[in-house]
């Protein structure tokens, strides 16, 4: 194996920032990424050459050291950097699925899902009722009955939420325990599509209706109001609007608890941002929890407030870093002047951020890392859409079909925003670690997307 340092040597300032091993969502690779003495990349000590010959591509690999080691950041930062209780869930929208439901479990954090199939997967994979909370702003009766049946926390995003959760509260023995979230009115620069926190977003009530909803909780004897949540969006690199967001959660705990909730929690959202490219300089898990901590603490003292617990809730910093997308290369077109395409056997179904946000990505040959980058290409998917292209002006030895290629930090935002587009099977996905390969979500066959189809008879074909 070459080790870590020379690793990022090999490849010169692409990678050269995978050396955090303390917070893993500031490098480029997988905490365990190394390049074997045979010259292929090897990713929880499996080759992922092996991996693409037993489980075919597209595949995403998914490294457990790397999740543990971002789920454990999360939790030792908060415990160094906060002096009350907290406690880090995770936010499922980012990568659900059983075997990540249980990992995160274990490691003692929390988990948010968002509709009954993240709730129901988060409650097989193991994780407690108890840490988990619901989302949505547009959460059906069934979901709803379904996440205070189990006992989960449900946080109420609207007044059609709670005029659903009264409705069903006589079906509950205990009060249900809610959650309430607002749109705390904080501007940060990411992509508009994922910017939650400003006044123009449809998640969460208005600041203006706080006390209104507020001194109505404080009349429904079905409800048990213990928490407040704002997230002001994602892929946030600066530290600011996390800061700002302590004092407008701190006024609005100051108000909850003066109307007699008796609020435990204050849960500040996720929104750390990671490295897709060398570029990209995100904080680190330390810094974030830190600068919000300290920003929680300070509020609640200088409005001389007992001091909630913490919660936060991350998804794409804890996961996307632990996955990489393995796919094979295939077709080749050189338009000469202007540019060439390489395409891959996968695209914007499994990996629909570049198509929707633009997203950057770092990738090289999984077979050949070392080569020499020599041209520069587009890697095209094989959806029929001209925009479908993975990456835009990639700097690559000389690929030909067969060839395979890896593109990092595709563990969040990948999988679970993908798509059947042009009838396109998902991914397997296996999760790696010491040497060992384990598949967690089997690969999608043609057939499996007919099941839900039905063809009335009168349109059978004759034979
Ligand atoms: C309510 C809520 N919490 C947490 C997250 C996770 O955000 P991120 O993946 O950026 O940490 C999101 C995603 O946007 C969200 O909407």
């Amino acid at each position: 194996m070459v080790a870590s340092t020379e690793f990022a040597k090999a490849f010169g300032a692409a990678l050269e920032p995978n050396l955090d091993l303390a917070s893993p969502n500031r490098n480029l690779a997988p905490l365990t990424a190394r390049i074997e003495t045979t010259g292929h990349l090897a990713v929880g000590g499996c080759r992922l050459a092996d991996l693409a010959s037993s489980y075919g591509t597209p595949l995403y690999v998914l490294d457990e050291a790397s999740l543990r080691g971002t789920c454990r950041a999360y939790r030792q930062a908060l415990e160094q950097h906060y002096p009350g209780p907290s406690l880090a869930i995770y936010a499922s929208k980012a990568n659900s699925s059983l075997a990540i439901s249980a990992l995160v479990a274990s490691e003692g954090l929390g988990l948010d899902a968002v509709s009954a199939g993240e709730l129901l997967t988060a409650l097989e994979g193991g994780m407690p009722a108890e840490r988990i909370v619901f989302h949505g702003n547009n959460k059906s009766r069934e979901e709803l009955a379904l996440a205070a049946g189990r006992g989960v926390t449900v946080v109420a995003d609207n007044w059609r939420d709670l005029e659903l959760l009264g409705e069903l509260a006589e079906d509950f023995s205990q009060p249900v325990q809610l959650m309430l979230r607002f749109t705390p009115g904080i501007e940060c620069h990411t992509h508009e599509y994922i910017r939650t926190g400003h006044l123009d977003s449809k998640f969460g009530f208005d600041p203006d209706q706080l006390e209104i909803v507020l001194k109505h909780l404080a009349g429904c004897p079905w409800a048990r109001l213990t928490g407040l949540h704002a997230h002001i969006g994602s892929q946030i690199f600066e530290l600011q609007p996390h800061r700002d967001l302590a004092g407008v959660m701190a006024d609005a705990l100051q108000l909850a608890r003066s109307l007699g909730h008796p609020i435990r929690d204050l849960n500040v959202g996720g929104g750390l941002g990671i490295r897709y490219v060398a570029s990209d300089d995100p904080p680190s898990i330390q810094e974030w929890v830190k600068t919000v901590a300290e920003a929680v603490l300070a509020a609640c003292r200088a409005r001389d407030l007992e001091l909630p617990r913490l919660l936060c809730e991350p998804g794409r910093s804890l996961v996307a870093t632990a996955g990489v997308t393995v796919y094979e290369i295939g077709s080749r077109k050189e338009i000469p002047g202007i540019r060439t395409y390489l395409s891959v056997d996968g695209g914007m179904s499994d990996n629909p951020r570049p198509i929707t946000y633009e997203s950057q990505y770092t990738a090289m040959l999984a077979n050949r890392p070392l080569a020499a980058a020599t041209e520069t290409v587009t890697v095209a998917g094989k959806h029929c859409e001209s925009g479908d292209v993975l990456l835009k002006d990639l700097a690559l030895p000389p690929a030909t079909s067969g060839d395979l290629l890896v593109v990092f930090s595709t563990g969040a935002y990948n999988a679970s925003m993908g798509s059947n587009y042009n009838r396109i099977p998902r991914p397997a996905a296996v999760l790696v670690h010491g040497g060992v390969a384990e598949l967690v979500q089997r690969r999608e066959q043609p057939e499996d997307l007919l099941r839900y189809d039905v063809l009335p008879s009168r349109l059978m074909p004759v034979t």
